[in-house]
């Protein structure tokens, strides 16, 4: 476990750089970073995973500059990297010539997967390593995701490097946009909502269309699974079940936690995984509230749904 301090940090990027793996929190959920120039060092991502080797996974870069080495950028794809960087927005574009990405992060794909994360740890690491890192969420593949030191610990304890401690803040994955062609695509709902990213292109999103080849982001059906079996848009709790409530809806109790008692959405979307995963360590059972699909909701409601269909 390593600090934030500068040392702390100059050792992690020593490990980066020489092929290893270190967790680091972003503002969005925790990372599982390696080298993404080197096939070797991103190989133990998914090794350390369990995860599908089709599933490429997103380079984050501390700078515009280092994104333009990588990807083609489309003026749709400027602007929204003008508007949202650094910060929780992934930006799939055509692959840059010289590019040096490796095949394995992409998956073999023409296209790469960029964000620079706007975490002062991340930022300052990014920074240290010189070099692109590939990051996917810190957990095993189909499982909640981490944000907390402590839950990467319990996943991967003995298994990577070094996890440097922090704190997140926006509990949900970066929103995932494809700029392949002139339409741009939602390839996975996250931190930023599709209405802050429509109104800076001026067009609506095209949606990703389901079961396309290509794995827009946990397009593996059951993702961010919990273990315990979830029931969506309950109104009230069965009397084996745990709730996850939102702004109130059930009778509060020691097995209800509130995602946002004030219904505050942005909230909700902080607390999500860790009071999945605080349910899930105690019951089998667990009864969801309505969450409106506004603004942040409809991540959230999007990690419920393959939550729902991944639980035993
Ligand atoms: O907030 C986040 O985005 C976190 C933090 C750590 O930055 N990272 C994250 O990465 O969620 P990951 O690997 O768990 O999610 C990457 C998603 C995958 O579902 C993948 O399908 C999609 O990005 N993706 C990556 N490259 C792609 C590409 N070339 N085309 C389409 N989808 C791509
Ligand atoms: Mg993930």
């Amino acid at each position: 476990m390593l600090g934030a301090d500068p040392a702390a940090l100059a050792t992690a990027a020593d490990i980066l750089r020489a092929g290893g793996l270190v967790a680091f929190p972003t503002e969005t959920v925790f990372g599982l970073g390696a080298d993404a120039t080197s096939d070797a060092a991103v190989a133990k991502i998914y090794a350390a995973k369990g995860r599908p080797a089709f599933n490429p996974l997103i380079a984050h870069v501390a700078t515009r500059a280092a994104a333009e080495q990588q990807g083609i950028f489309s003026p749709q794809a400027t602007k929204l990297a003008d508007a949202f960087w650094p910060g929780p927005l992934t930006l799939v574009l055509p692959l840059a010539a010289g590019a040096s990405v490796c095949d394995l992060a992409r998956a073999g794909l023409p296209s790469v997967a960029l964000r620079i994360p706007s975490h002062p740890v991340a930022q300052q690491l990014l920074a240290a390593v010189g070099r692109p890192l590939a990051a996917p969420s810190a957990n095993p593949s189909g499982r909640v995701s981490a944000v907390t030191a402590a839950h990467v610990r319990v996943d991967f304890d003995g298994r990577i490097d070094a996890i440097v401690d922090g704190s997140v803040e926006v509990g949900i994955e970066s929103t995932i946009v494809g700029c392949l062609t002139d339409a741009p695509v939602l390839l996975r709902p996250g931190g930023i909502p599709r209405d802050a990213i429509e109104a800076v292109l001026g067009v609506k999103l095209r949606d990703a269309a389901a079961g396309a080849a290509i794995n827009a982001p946990g397009m593996l059906e059951a993702h961010y699974a919990p273990r315990a079996r979830l029931r969506l848009d309950a109104t009230s709790l069965e009397a084996d079940e745990a709730g996850l409530d939102f702004g109130g809806c059930f009778a509060s109790g020691s097995n209800v936690l509130d995602l946002s008692s004030r219904g505050d959405l942005v909230e909700a979307a902080a607390h999500l995984f860790a009071y999945l995963r605080r349910l899930d360590e105690k019951h089998p059972k667990i009864a969801v509230a309505p969450i409106p699909s506004a603004g942040l909701g409809e991540a959230i409601n999007d990690r419920l749904r393959r939550a729902a269909v991944g639980a035993a």
